[in-house]
């Protein structure tokens, strides 16, 4: 049973904020710690800084409520929920800086008894790192009540909701909790238990860790299988929807769709934190990120080929976001294909459509061959029609408009 009744969530982004809530829509007195003061503002105010259906309402009730606040400075609490980002370094091992930061924030706080729960994805050893760092700054404390000093309790509880359906999933999913101790996660279990309907499976810290991290890692290699089969079916003149389509009706065999690469901040992140934990072995995993880190300019040499014949072709792109129906630009191959082609392209233009942003993002706005325009314009003016991102909008369009028109469609939606 939860004893717990005061919650600092540290961080206030897509996974802090909704937890932060959800949280106080139950009772618990949470305050969301942010370093970003405009974010703390608007959580101030009951309101959210960026699009998440249901979160408003829940933000704006429990504010009303007494039960959420925000600030920037870290506050004493029973238990600590750490949701900073996890980026990668250049040589593609985990940036743990933000971790690092959030744990000087709440060292100076502990007395002894507290919960820390780290939820940001990590690779191995972060829960671990994490806990050791904070007696590191605390030296009067201990991880496991050790010559006689109060112990801390920290613990892992990896987030696997997806954004649009934060509010559903926080409630629905089951969660992996793993603590450096059993008792660590027998308590992060009972705090989760206050909101979430799913089963709580408990499990020790890097293990959760690894749970996280490999789940995405499968998606990877299974995205990175049917990239490949898409190249190979390119030069062997098969089409690769349909070669797919059936080999799916196997019943043991269920392939993914190829794409134009893999984007994102999880799928395209997360694997690349077991290459760095265990660079010898994970090597069905780096060539799976290599696979599909490699999509983007088989589709820039595809493109290029196509309008080679056209002096000052004009190439209407369709899509910037890393999935279909969202405006969330990072890490997204399509942004680096328009970004490739723009520099490869000798004369020409390309005419971007993207119908959930109004404006290009920084890398692609100081290009002068790159323009954003609407859907039936950009086509209407285009040689080639190069279609990277399968929103409904582009599903929608009528095909006679496309009649005439070299296309490359990465998704498959006209195949
Ligand atoms: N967004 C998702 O769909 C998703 C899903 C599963 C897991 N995750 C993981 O959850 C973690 C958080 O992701 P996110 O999408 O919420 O990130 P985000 O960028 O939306 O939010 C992070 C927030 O942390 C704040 N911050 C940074 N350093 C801080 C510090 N020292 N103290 C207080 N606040 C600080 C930032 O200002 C920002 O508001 C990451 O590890 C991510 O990989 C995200």
């Amino acid at each position: 049973m939860n004893t717990i009744e005061s919650v600092a969530v540290i961080g206030l982004g897509y996974i802090g904020l909704p937890t932060a809530a959800i949280l106080a829509g139950n009772g618990i007195n949470v305050t969301g710690v942010d370093v970003n003061s405009d974010t703390v503002d608007s959580v101030r105010r009951g309101e959210v800084p960026f699009v998440e259906p249901d979160l408003a309402s829940y933000v704006a009730g429990a504010v009303s409520q007494h039960k959420l606040s925000a600030s920037t400075e870290t506050p004493s609490a029973q238990a600590y929920i750490v949701a900073v980002p996890t980026p990668f370094n250049a040589d593609h091992t985990a940036d743990v800086t933000y971790i690092k930061a959030a744990a000087r924030g709440i060292a100076p706080q502990l007395v002894g008894g507290e919960l820390i729960i780290l939820e940001s994805t990590s690779p191995p050893g972060t829960t671990q790192l994490l806990g050791d760092y904070l007696v590191s700054l605390r030296p009067d404390l201990s991880l496991d009540g050790v010559e006689g000093k109060p112990s801390i309790h920290v613990a892992h509880c990896p987030e696997r909701v997806l954004p649009g359906r934060i509010m559903i999933e926080l409630v629905t999913n089951d969660r992996i909790v793993g603590g450096l101790t059993p008792e660590a996660a027998q308590l992060a279990k009972a705090l989760y238990t206050v909101f979430c309907q799913g089963e709580i499976l408990v499990t020790d810290a890097a293990t959760a860790e690894m749970a996280k991290l490999v789940e995405n890692s499968y998606r990877d290699v299974n995205i990175a299988f049917a990239n490949e089969l898409s190249v190979i079916s390119d030069k062997l003149g098969i089409n690769v929807w349909e070669l797919i389509k059936l080999a799916n009706h196997h019943p043991r065999v269920n392939i993914l769709q190829p794409g134009p690469g893999v984007g994102g901040h999880c799928i395209a992140v997360d694997p690349w934190f077991i290459v760095a934990a265990a660079p010898d072995e994970a090597r069905l995993i780096r060539q799976a990120r290599e696979t599909n880190d490699s999509k983007p300019d088989w589709v820039v040499k595809k493109a290029l080929e196509s309008v080679g014949h056209i002096l000052s072709p004009k190439i209407a792109v369709l899509g910037l976001a890393f999935k279909a129906n969202i405006d969330d630009l990072r890490e997204s191959p399509a942004v680096a294909i328009v970004e490739r082609l723009s520099a490869k392209l000798d004369g020409g233009d390309l005419l971007v459509v993207e119908p959930h942003v109004d404006q290009l993002p920084r890398q692609l706005a100081g290009a002068a061959n790159v323009s954003l325009h609407a859907l039936e314009p950009a086509i209407a003016m285009a040689d080639m029609v190069l279609l990277l991102v399968d929103h409904d909008d582009f599903k929608e369009l009528n095909r006679e408009l496309l009649a005439g028109k070299p296309l490359l469609d990465t998704r498959g939606i006209w195949e």
